[in-house]
């Protein structure tokens, strides 16, 4: 669709009533509309960011309360989402699932108050609920009898898809609930969504194995949920949040307050950061609030849910088509805008990747300016087609870096130049090599300046140990003084080296040598995740930790002990081998160690559960429930589940039809279970 096709030709409107510009309009905006919710929901490539698309649906709105025998049938308002793939079974939702009409400002949002009092006909104030608005996928997860039994996405509102073996593998979502008497049915609502840590470890193995990247944890979670291949889901690191059932009143409950009091008792998890708001003046607080804490969050939230807090009121207030009267959305400032691609530099990672970094028109994203973004790696910039001088979309979601999602192509002029790739190292002049089956060049001499100082960089950074006063820029200057040269010469270092520096005094020097000795005190996952090994990121070296127990078993290890994790594969087995293996990394541990290195107990260990240290095996067909939920159902218990037969295992639960691991089992002394006892085990009695 050209723009001709869209813009009214100003002659034709000059002829025309204000009704009758009203009503082309209507149509117009429904053509880009369809055009853009095809190219988001469909194609997952918009040519339009979400703010501009917010605010196109919004007129689309206005106008079609305005003129309400012009909403079309094939209107999105008449639609709550995208149509369900053709691969996974359908399941019609009981209560259709609604979305949320927006108040963009506090107009509206006193608006939306005035709404409510007329509709109920009320002049006392209401009480309501204030809620982070969680930015991943909603889905319904159906129990029966407390067990959880299907799960689906919104789909269309009606009916959504059947992703019950994907929602089974989220740890956060109870397969059975904990409560003495579970109601017969129960459909909890909420938002399926991947934290950042997870998305960017994620994004991160992806672009090293030349994967396409998720432009954002939302699409990472959707794209996860909808995989055909349960297993592949289970390797994702999605989180569950709820806020909701279907149908509240068939609990006896009084309020949102008590159903999200109720939903965290019988073993889900709610948003800590959710307010009960006597007007809209707290309610407005609240918002501030969120905003301000946004950018700290683990995940992603995008904006505030408001829902009046009784549920009776609910009720009476019932719903339109599309949203319930009851609530409303309150969308965070756009996290995404245009800008023009003005150079690309070269940086040089830790182990040795040469990154491609945009460097942008500044440009303010959400109360932050923005020069710099990620471009990934070469495949990257090729399958956006990025070119210098390109207008191009960014984005920034929380503590993400920010990286440049596509080229606005239409915009483009034809002076754009082609990104060139290096041949040597933009630090240390060496000849850059590309492995076999890798998508990223690398630097390749260990003894460059670039990697050295970028390693510190993590050690000390928030991925790693977190010391404080110690970030990029700091690092780089006692680098560059030859003050240090690796991890372990940090904690050398005297008050004299730094309180001389340029920019330094004796009392930040003795803030920063204190936080150094702070951070001697720590959890082994969180120390093997600073060291910055390739491939292990916090997720992985919080299975070493669990697995190991310890450093020294971890410096043992071989390859073939690591495979033995569920959850580490063959290339970070390997890596970690070459990194354990390298006497100057060992030397260097060392060295730490020798400077006071304690471990401290992980707060995993406060949540352990009844299979704590369990590692189970199974074999032979289970009757009661699918292998799936039964490995998932471990994992929720903190037990692990092993592939195959090793010394490690201690449990072999066996099926119907048990082979001959039970011999084996036998051999190494593993417990063997029958499925009732094993089911026995987990439920904990
Ligand atoms: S209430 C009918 N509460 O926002 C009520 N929704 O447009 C609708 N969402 O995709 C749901 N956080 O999944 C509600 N605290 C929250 C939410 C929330 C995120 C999502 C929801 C849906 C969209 C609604």
């Amino acid at each position: 669709m050209g723009e001709d096709g869209v813009q009214l030709n100003s002659y034709l409107k000059t002829c025309m009533t204000k009704k009758e510009v009203d009503r082309a309009r209507l149509s117009e905006i429904l053509e880009q509309i369809n055009l853009h919710a095809h190219r988001y929901y469909v194609l997952d490539d918009p040519i339009i960011s979400d703010f501009e698309y917010d605010a196109l649906y919004r007129e689309l709105l206005e106008l079609e309360e305005r003129f309400p025998d012009m909403v079309a049938d094939d209107s999105p308002s008449r639609r709550v989402g995208g149509p369900p793939l053709v691969q996974f079974a359908t399941i019609e939702h009981r209560f259709p699932m609604l979305s949320l009409e927006n108040a963009f400002n506090e107009r509206e949002l006193l608006d939306f108050e005035e709404r409510l009092k007329r509709f109920l006909k009320l002049s006392h104030p209401i009480d309501y609920i204030a809620e982070p608005k969680l930015d991943g996928l909603a889905v319904e997860l159906i129990y029966e009898h407390g067990v959880l039994v299907a799960g689906a996405t919104r789909g269309d509102g009606n009916v959504g898809e059947d992703i019950t073996d994907n929602l089974r593998t989220v740890a956060t979502i109870p397969l059975r609930l904990s409560v003495a008497n579970p109601p017969e049915l129960l459909e909890v609502r909420g938002e399926v969504f991947m934290p950042f840590l997870g998305f960017r470890e994620l994004n991160e193995q992806r672009a090293e194995e030349g994967e396409s990247l998720f432009a954002n944890p939302r699409n990472a979670a959707a794209g996860s949920l909808r995989q055909l291949d349960s297993r592949i889901a289970a390797m994702r690191p999605l989180d569950f949040c709820c806020y909701g059932v279907a149908d509240p009143t068939s609990l006896s409950l009084q309020s949102q307050a008590d159903t999200l009091a109720y939903l965290q008792k019988i073993g889900f998890t709610t948003n800590p950061h959710v307010k009960k708001c006597r007007d809209v003046q707290a309610i407005i607080e609240h918002y501030h609030y969120l905003v301000e804490i946004r950018h700290r969050l683990p995940y992603d939230i995008d904006g505030m849910v408001i829902k009046v807090d009784s549920l009776e009121l609910q009720a009476r207030l019932g719903a339109k088509a599309r949203s319930p009267r009851w609530a409303v959305a309150m969308k965070f400032p756009a996290m995404q805008v245009t800008t023009k691609l003005e150079a690309v530099e070269f940086q040089v990672g830790r182990t040795g990747a040469v990154t491609p970094v945009a460097l942008l028109a500044p440009v303010n994203l959400a109360g932050v300016v923005v020069q710099r973004a990620t471009l990934h790696n070469e495949a990257e910039i090729r399958r956006k087609d990025l070119r210098v001088g390109d207008e191009v979309l960014v984005q920034r979601a929380g503590d993400v870096i920010p990286e440049v999602v596509k080229a606005i192509s239409e915009k483009r002029k034809g002076d754009e130049r082609e990104i060139i790739m290096p041949e040597n190292c933009p630090c240390c002049g060496s000849f850059l090599l590309k492995a076999e089956g890798e998508a990223v060049l690398r630097c390749v001499n260990q003894s460059c300046a670039a990697q050295r100082v970028r390693a510190i960089i993590h050690y000390t950074g928030k991925a790693g140990l977190d010391i404080e006063g110690l970030g990029r820029r700091a690092v780089e200057h006692l680098f560059a003084e030859n003050l240090i040269g690796n991890i372990a010469d940090i904690y050398d270092l005297s008050l004299l080296d730094l309180a001389v520096l340029d920019g330094w005094g004796e009392k930040s020097a003795k803030n920063v040598l204190q936080a150094i000795q702070q951070s001697l005190t720590i959890s082994l996952g969180k120390f093997i995740a600073a060291l910055g090994i390739r491939y292990v990121g916090e997720v992985t070296a919080q299975l070493l930790e669990g697995h190991f127990g310890s450093l020294d078993n971890i410096m043992k290890a071989g390859e073939q002990d690591f495979l033995e994790i569920e959850g580490v594969g063959k290339q970070v087995a390997s890596s970690l081998t070459a990194y354990f293996k390298n006497t100057q990394e060992r030397e260097v541990i060392v060295k730490i160690r020798e400077h006071g290195l304690t471990f401290t107990a992980t707060a995993n260990e406060d949540l352990v559960g009844n299979c704590a240290a369990c590692v189970f095996l199974f074999t032979g067909t289970l009757t009661s429930l699918s292998r799936n939920e039964a490995k998932a159902r471990v994992k929720e218990a903190g037990g692990r589940v092993a592939s195959s037969m090793s010394k490690k295992v201690t449990h072999v639960v066996a099926g119907e039809k048990a082979g001959a691991k039970l011999k084996k089992a036998e051999e190494i002394g593993a417990m063997i279970l029958s499925e009732s006892e094993f089911t026995h085990m987990l439920s904990g009695e």
